[in-house]
């Protein structure tokens, strides 16, 4: 990231969640604040009537849609899961790690009063943030946020400073950040997971596949994309094998429950659609228990 500025990729995450919720017919993911969460001049942008138009387009739909069905899709998972983790194993602390200009705590904390939601990024996105949010509406009580750096310090330390409670089970969502993190750290922050969690903790992160493992249009927008996040200073560093990735997890005490790949997660979220978006093959989504 670009030291004293927010995350430039989250805003263009958030971007795209805001096209989607806009001007999709039947969303996959609906985050009304999002629009209001990116920067000026994506808001400018879409809302160009021009702009919107090719942005929407089925040339560009079945090419960049592939990266917008990314960023929704894993939102989607995600809150389902969580959903499930609330509902049914009673787990009452949420962790947002590299939380960007997700509006979770504006769309859903007061729905869930007893849930503890630790929003973790860098201190340079979350200060905007914090500022957005305030300005979009009142930010709850259950509502904390911890900064990190993930190159210069743990987890750990961080949660450490809040009230995060290390005897309770907490559910992480990790989500657009493993792909501009070395694989190590990673690694390292999944290890680091397991020394504050009590067993039935659970993880959705997603990851990306190294892009020499993908093929045509697959292979050439994965290429593209590690251009333009190199141009936004938040250059692709992040890739894993599924089968590496699992074993080195397991190593660590979790549970793979589930790792879907962009064909599941087509098939469970964006099958038969109108605008034909579909998932991109280069990430995949994973969800990871504590033993
Ligand atoms: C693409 S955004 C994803 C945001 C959000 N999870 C989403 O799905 O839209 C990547 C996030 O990783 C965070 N990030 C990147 N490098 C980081 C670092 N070294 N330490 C802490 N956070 C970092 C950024 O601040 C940003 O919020």
């Amino acid at each position: 990231m670009k030291a004293g500025r927010t995350s430039r990729t989250a805003e263009a995450a958030a971007a795209l969640r805001a096209n989607h919720h806009q001007n999709s017919s039947n969303p996959v993911f609906s985050d009304p604040y999002a629009f209001d969460m990116t920067n000026a001049r994506w808001r400018k942008l879409l809302s160009n009537p021009i702009f919107r138009k090719i942005l929407n387009s089925t040339l560009l739909n079945q090419s960049l849609g592939r990266l917008a069905a990314q960023v929704v899709g894993r939102s989607r998972y995600t809150e389902d899961l969580l959903e499930q983790a609330i509902v049914k194993n009673q787990i009452q602390q949420y962790v947002l790690v590299g939380a960007g200009l997700d509006s979770f705590v504006l769309r859903l904390a007061e729905q869930y009063p007893q849930l503890k939601i630790f929003e973790v990024d860098h201190p340079d996105t979350q200060k905007i943030k914090i500022h957005k949010l305030k300005k979009l509406g009142t930010i709850s009580s259950n509502v904390e946020f911890v900064s990190i750096d993930f190159e210069k310090e743990k987890l750990s330390d961080a949660l450490l400073r809040s009230s995060f409670e290390t005897t309770q089970p907490a559910f992480f969502s990790w989500l657009g950040t493993t792909h501009y993190l070395t694989p190590e750290t990673t690694l390292a922050t999944l290890q680091n997971i397991t020394t504050i969690t009590s067993p039935n903790s659970e993880i959705v992160m997603d990851y990306s596949i190294d892009y020499k493992e993908l093929h045509g249009i697959e292979r050439i927008g994965s290429f593209a994309i590690a251009q333009f996040t190199h141009f936004l200073k938040e250059p692709l560093m992040g890739a894993f094998e599924s089968k590496n990735l699992h074993e080195a997890a397991e190593n660590m005490g979790y549970i793979v429950l589930e790792d879907l790949s962009g064909t599941d997660i087509t098939k469970r979220y964006f099958h038969k659609r109108s605008d034909h978006i579909r998932h991109t093959e280069a990430t995949h989504l994973i969800h990871l228990q504590i033993a």
